[in-house]
């Protein structure tokens, strides 16, 4: 029989998913603060030996009172834009616990990162030049490819040869001469080398290549190995382990010894994750709103459409699905069903041929793991409304956090 990660976790808290979707509307993203916490401090500790700081990267989930959380968790943020730096200031989060990764950035957005004294990592010679003309003699970082390269689908690999991402091992001695030109100081150097690893073997390479780089600067003051770290999206179907963590951290920490030795000091080290904070700690509700055959084939549709949840249109990304029905998750009649949304394309599918409890019109379904990259990616395609965010907070109360798009929202920026 399939599991069920909703009712293990209690992520509802006794609230009646019907009546979650009547009050706040269908669909409608839901987070669960005891989860978010756990995950968050899980991430926190991840080394314990070394002067050691987790950077939540934001764009994975960007809500307000999930970032106020992540302040109060104690983690740093990283920023890909100046909405996001703004987001984070407004969060709480001061200058000192930002730090600016961005790519191919106007003078503007650098100038404002400067001005507000936001530490910014450069991600080619070309930027390099730019904010050396923008802040002559000030410290900041480079961004460096590692060689290595992972991800859970070619369009999130950012490190390796087919990248549009950060200055190669070839690109140093370039780099160094356009720094001195301008009199920079840079004081640390990171690396993402892509989204989603289960198996940590890529990115721990991609550490020893880093400190192998870091070798050719002079003492910094930071080394940061971005993030990635991968959750289990196939728990629920075919019973999937989570990211074996202490593994990783016994080997991650091993690595830093070397590194550590072979540098002769002890910079400040980072890691990056988005992903991993808020993605378990997230479902989506939809409502079924028809069941069809189609030459045989088995079609719930419901209003997720590929604008709600972006990512299996865009990467065949999987989700496991819960059905609700009557209120309670059901098992029953396990049949072959496509889920798909309302949206006039015909890629609008959440998952294709799966095995699925029996779905009926009017039923709930639960897409599990939506909490990241889920309403950091949604659009208002088809002038579709996006959902409210809720979070089931620690006393089991249920607080908006994002309220739903109006239709005035969908025509404000074009009434001029
Ligand atoms: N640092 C940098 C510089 C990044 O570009 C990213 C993600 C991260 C950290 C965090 O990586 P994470 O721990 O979340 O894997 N939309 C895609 C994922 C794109 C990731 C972009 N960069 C998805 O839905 O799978």
């Amino acid at each position: 029989m399939m599991r069920s990660y909703i009712e293990e976790t209690g992520f509802f808290a006794g609230h009646d998913p019907r009546d979650l979707l009547k009050t706040y509307g269908s669909p409608l993203y839901v987070y669960n603060e005891k989860i978010v916490r756990s995950n968050l401090r899980r991430l926190k500790g991840l080394i314990t030996k070394y002067p050691y700081r987790t950077n939540y990267s934001m764009k994975a989930n960007s809500n307000l009172a999930l970032l106020r959380i992540a302040r109060e968790e104690g983690l740093n943020c990283d920023a890909m834009s100046e909405g996001e730096i703004r987001l984070l200031l407004k969060a709480g989060f001061t200058p000192d616990r930002i730090f600016f990764v961005p790519n191919n950035v106007s003078e503007e957005e650098l100038k404002f990162a400067v001005a507000n004294g936001v530490m910014t990592s450069l991600d080619s010679i070309d930027q390099l030049e730019r904010y050396g003309r923008i802040a002559p003699g000030s410290k900041c970082a480079v961004r460096l490819n590692p060689g290595v390269g992972a991800g859970h689908h070619k369009k999130v690999v950012t490190a390796g040869k087919n990248t549009k991402f950060a200055i190669t091992d070839d690109q140093l001695d370039e780099m160094f001469r356009v720094a001195d030109r301008y009199d920079l100081k840079i004081v640390g150097i990171n690396q993402h080398i892509g989204s989603l690893f289960m198996d940590p073997e890529p990115f721990l390479s991609a550490v020893s290549n880093l400190i192998q780089m870091a070798k050719r600067f002079g003492k910094l003051d930071f080394i940061d190995f971005g993030g990635g770290y991968g959750v289990p999206y196939h728990k629920v179907s075919e019973d999937e382990k989570p990211f074996d963590f202490d593994s990783f951290e016994k080997k991650f920490e091993k690595l830093l010894d070397d590194a550590v030795e072979e540098l002769g000091y002890v910079p400040l080290f980072k890691t990056e994750p988005g992903r991993f904070a808020f993605c378990e700690a997230g479902v989506l509700l939809g409502t079924v709103h028809a069941v069809k055959y189609n030459a045989g084939k088995k079609y719930a549709g419901t209003d997720i459409g590929m604008n709600i949840l972006t990512r299996p249109t865009l990467y065949g990304s999987w989700h496991d699905i819960e059905v609700i029905h009557d209120g309670t998750v059901t098992t029953d009649d396990p049949q072959q069903i496509t889920v798909t949304g309302n949206i006039c394309e015909s890629g609008d599918i959440i998952a294709d041929s799966r095995t699925l409890p029996k779905i009926v019109t009017d039923d709930i379904v639960c897409v599990l793991d939506a909490g990241a990259y889920g309403y950091a990616m949604a659009s208002n395609y088809n002038q579709r409304l996006r959902p409210a965010e809720v979070l089931i907070t620690l006393d089991g109360g249920v607080k908006v956090i994002r309220r739903r798009d109006t239709y005035e929202d969908l025509f404000r920026n074009m009434d001029v």
